[in-house]
């Protein structure tokens, strides 16, 4: 992409109401613009890591067996009236009047809708298990929207929902989950910490919120500080046996204010208590036949007998994780992108635009990079050096590459490495296949 055909209105002034890093530089770097409280359009930069984080969850959905579908924003008020959630929900829920004076709702979640999916189509046990998501626009008319993506009231969501025979059989799809979310976050460079979550009225061992750390996170959370750089599993087999991997984790203290037992978390040494406060970026629950139990969901088995299916649900807070990622990885000049989800692989900042040598390096350097799927963004417009380097940084590209007339006269143009700040001076060419390894590692 080239920057003066680009849309990436960027913000001199910080707007008063961003209080935390991942509001302002969204705001500053031309990433999105509210519309209403809580109600934000993504711009072309924001959309573009919105996608690459949405892509990601889905292909390690799809890994560990879920199947995606997609379930319409808008839902009748029928499906909630016969779990009783309608009037269980409170003023979160978006109510509408259609034409005809039908109740809708804008979702907030699906549970009551997946269940109903299922019950008309699904017989028997050997169709079992299942696990069904989509990545779906929620509405929730949160009391106090805030820091920007964080907490909006329309944002996107990965949800699964899991059916399953018996409680048993559930917990090896929680499993999967659990093991699946680790995964998740670690390709997007942040480090997720499974912590118990309240079951409610459910009971059970099986919820689980996943944290990312950070001071401006708004949940008070307490772990064994060993997990924060527990490796995620990577690459398994889906079908063995989970409950180790999962085991090794859940054996070490971790939960957040809600589930917090100070006398444990006392008895850990004192090194590894960690306690502050985080993000959560997900949350898995197993809620057996709570749904599916109202609303008649069952399977015969294989002796003929009739039983209500197990569910559970697993959601990703997507459009959260944007701010989320910010949140860990920016400095006083901005963003700081991770390459899995960085919008444009590298920046190409052309100090001199209308010099012949400049320009001619320049162009080179963007087929070049374009052909090899880098997705470079060429600053291409006649702006000062500084402003270049400050916009760059600000929008956060792991590369930048610099060609400048000082640096041609040496036959060099200078790669800079965002994160670390390292420099390199090399050919053209070089530049080009450095960037390129980099990204194939
Ligand atoms: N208002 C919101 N804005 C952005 N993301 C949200 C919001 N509410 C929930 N999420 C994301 O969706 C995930 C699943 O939501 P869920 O656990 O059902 O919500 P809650 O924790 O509010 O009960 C959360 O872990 C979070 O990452
Ligand atoms: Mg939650």
């Amino acid at each position: 992409m080239r920057l003066s055909q680009y849309f990436l209105p960027l913000l001199k002034e910080t707007p008063a109401d961003a209080t935390i890093a991942s509001h302002k530089y969204m705001l500053r770097a031309g990433m999105m613009k509210q519309n209403s409280a809580g109600i934000y359009s993504w711009l072309p930069l924001g959309f573009k890591v919105l996608k690459k984080i949405e892509q990601i969850v889905r292909e390690e959905q799809n890994k560990a067996g879920a199947i995606e579908m997609l379930m319409p924003t808008i839902q009748s008020a029928d499906l909630w009236r016969e779990t009783g959630r309608y009037d269980a929900y409170g003023p979160e829920m978006l109510r509408i009047t259609d034409r005809h004076d039908r109740d809708m709702l804008y979702g907030p979640t699906n549970e009551d809708m997946i269940t109903d999916i299922f019950r008309s189509s699904v017989r028997s046990y050997k169709d079992l298990p299942k696990n069904l998501y989509h990545i779906q626009w929620k509405f929730r008319d949160e009391v106090r929207p805030r820091f920007g993506v964080m907490r909006g009231r329309e944002f996107l969501m990965k949800d699964a929902y899991s059916f399953d025979l018996s409680a048993e059989a559930a917990r090896i799809s929680y499993n999967k989950m659990f093991i699946t979310y680790l995964n998740t976050y670690a390709r997007m460079g942040l480090k997720a910490v499974a912590m118990k979550a309240d079951t409610g009225p459910i009971g059970g061992d099986l919820s689980h919120e996943f944290i990312i750390l950070a001071e401006t996170g708004e949940s008070e959370v307490f772990c064994h500080a060993d997990l924060v750089n527990m490796p995620a599993p990577g690459n398994i087999d889906f079908d063995s046996d989970l409950q180790p991997l999962v085991d090794e984790r859940i054996s070490l203290y971790a939960a957040t204010d809600e589930m917090h037992d100070a006398e444990a978390f006392s008895k850990l040494p004192k090194d590894k208590q960690l306690s502050a406060r985080g993000i959560e970026v997900g949350h898995i629950f197993y809620f057996g036949e709570k749904y599916s139990a109202p609303m008649n969901a069952k399977v015969m088995t294989s002796e003929g007998k009739e039983v209500i299916v197990h569910m559970g649900s697993y959601g990703v807070g997507v459009s959260r994780l944007v701010g989320g990622i910010i949140e860990a990885s920016h400095d006083e000049n901005g963003i700081i992108w991770p390459k899995s989800v960085a919008p444009f692989g590298a920046g190409i900042i052309n100090l001199k635009v209308g010099d012949d040598e400049a320009d001619r390096v320049s162009e080179e350097l963007y087929s070049k990079l374009s052909a090899a799927g880098i997705d470079p963004l060429y600053d291409d417009k006649p702006d000062r050096g500084g402003v270049k380097f400050s916009r760059m940084d600000l929008i956060g590209l792991p590369y930048a590459i610099t060609v400048g007339p000082r640096g041609l006269k040496e036959g060099v143009v200078e790669i800079k490495n965002r994160a670390t700040g390292d420099r390199l001076s090399l050919t053209p060419d070089a530049a080009a296949d450095f960037i390129i390894s980099e990204f194939a590692a």
